[in-house]
């Protein structure tokens, strides 16, 4: 493992919007605590600073013979090198390309680049803990997906269960192209034993293809094996807006000999050795066969100067300080009788990172956000998650029992309950974060009679308080301030 020199106090601390305030609708004006990671991270200050320094240098890496081109060039190199290393990928037998901006293109891509490389399998299986982006995909591109069941602990999912992923490899194996698993959930930060699965659809001549859109900031992440190869990944796609760098591209690191034996998806400039008005040569070069088009050159520096210096720190040792955190977050839910987390929740059994969802016992998910930003300014995501069929399995028990007698419990638990509230941390929270967040839950239970009168709900079904009107246009406005050196 590498020696640090970098001090974890120092890192932690070195992000952007840390000490943003803003006033709350009891007039206070308090710092922001952003529990919002796992929908966006926030920016680490060098990936900043070196993009600041590096735009007195951009040019297009397409450009060849001057001195910004070739610095441009140099660095962007450096960038899918530094993926690879990072994901402990052999360069040999990995490339890296870049592709949109979250982990959604590099997915659909993927769907098709597997579709295309075995045509005569039509299958596909993913978890039933996926986001949408690591499931819709391969419906629309790959052919049948089948969802697999999670392990279940006293009532609450768990990860992905090995043994029904066995079952159906056996059964379907002929007709399984590849298994498509999340590397940890976004909705509940519950860990897949993504090794595993590899080993096991390997075993049944499957390929393997993980969504670590929420792995890469959190944990680390071993795509070669060298002394066990079958637990190798196949694909693996990430997203680098949730690991610290907002504009990053999504980043895709696929088998090289996959990608070469077929043509790449997409098409255009960079991709080519020659053109002909009836023709045209594919460079065998990665990644310039996957990048038609000019790249998001910027992003991919800033992505891989932040992975230089996490992997500097060491991913099993940010691993370890943000489970100590998880871990406390989840003892401290434990003291709230009016909350119910999701999933299973004990550490030992279902190891988690990042994320942590929940909801106070009937008080609808959208009130709880309005009132945890309008009253205590924490940040946080509700509703779905782009999770639908996992979230929708999870609160199926929440409705009231007098309610379940109705006919049509579907639409009862649509206007109920259609969601959670989830809070996800980063390097940079802290247990002071934690503990807002436990006073603010608390204080919700305690006065939600008198929370519900100052709150009505619009057209489009989100809470809006009836008085308070935060000036979001004073706070910030970006028109004034880059007209400010011109008038
Ligand atoms: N996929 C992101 C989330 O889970 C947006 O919040």
């Amino acid at each position: 493992m590498t020696q640090s020199i970098y001090r974890l106090d120092a890192l932690r601390t070195a992000f952007i919007g840390l000490d943003t305030t803003y006033p709350l609708a009891d007039g206070r004006v308090t710092r922001r605590v952003y529990l919002d990671s796992t929908a966006s991270t926030l920016m680490f200050r060098p990936a900043h600073d070196a993009l600041e320094a590096y735009y007195r240098h951009y040019a297009n890496t397409h450009s060849r013979l001057h001195f910004s081109a070739k610095i441009s060039t140099d660095l962007y190199h450096w960038a899918h090198e530094k993926v690879l290393q990072f994901l402990h990928a052999d360069p040999e037998e990995y490339a890296c390309f870049f592709t949109g901006s979250g982990a959604t293109a590099g997915m659909n891509r993927m769907a098709r680049v597997f579709r295309d490389f075995r045509p005569d399998r039509d299958t596909v299986l993913v978890s039933l803990m996926e986001h949408h982006s690591n499931d819709l995909p391969h419906r629309k591109h790959a052919g049948r997906v089948i969802h697999l069941p999670l392990k279940e602990h006293s009532g609450q999912p768990g990860c992905i269960d090995l043994a029904a992923l066995e079952a159906v490899l056996s059964r379907e194996r002929d007709r399984i192209n590849y298994v498509a698993v999340t590397g940890v959930s976004n909705v509940t930060g519950i860990i897949n034993p993504i090794y595993d699965v590899a080993e096991l659809a390997h075993r049944y001549g499957a390929l393997v293809l993980v969504d670590g859109a929420q792995m890469v900031a959190h944990l680390p992440v071993w795509i070669s094996h060298p002394d066990q190869p079958e637990r190798n990944l196949d694909a693996f796609v990430f997203s680098g807006h949730k690991t610290y760098v907002p504009g990053s591209p999504g980043v895709v690191v696929c088998r090289k000999d996959i990608l070469s034996a077929i043509e790449p998806e997409e098409v255009g400039g960079g991709m080519v050795e020659r053109v002909f008005v009836d023709r045209y040569i594919i460079t065998s070069q990665f990644p310039d066969r996957e990048e038609a088009g000019t790249p998001n050159i910027p992003g991919a520096i800033a992505l891989a100067t932040t992975l230089d210096i996490l992997d500097r720190v060491g991913m099993d040792t940010l691993f370890q300080e943000e489970s100590r955190l998880i871990h406390y977050a989840l003892e401290r839910f434990q003291s709230l009788p009016t909350v119910m987390v999701y999933g299973e929740t004990d550490p030992r059994i279902c190891p988690r990172a990042a994320s942590i969802s929940f909801n106070i016992y009937d008080v609808d998910h959208g009130l709880t956000a309005a009132i945890l930003n309008d009253y205590h300014n924490i940040a946080v995501r509700n509703e779905c998650f782009c999770a639908h069929p996992y979230v929708e399995e999870m609160i199926r028990d929440d409705i009231p029992p007098d309610l379940r007698r109705e006919e049509n419990i579907l639409s009862i638990r649509a206007k109920l309950k259609s969601g959670m509230v989830r809070a996800s941390f980063g390097l940079y929270n802290t247990e002071e974060d934690v503990e807002r967040l436990m006073t603010a839950l608390r204080d919700i239970s305690d006065h939600i009679k008198d929370y519900r009168t100052l709150y009505t709900v619009d057209a489009e079904g989100n809470y809006v308080h009836r008085t308070f009107r935060p000036p979001l246009g004073e706070i910030f406005s970006l028109q004034s301030l880059v007209e400010a050196p011109f008038v």
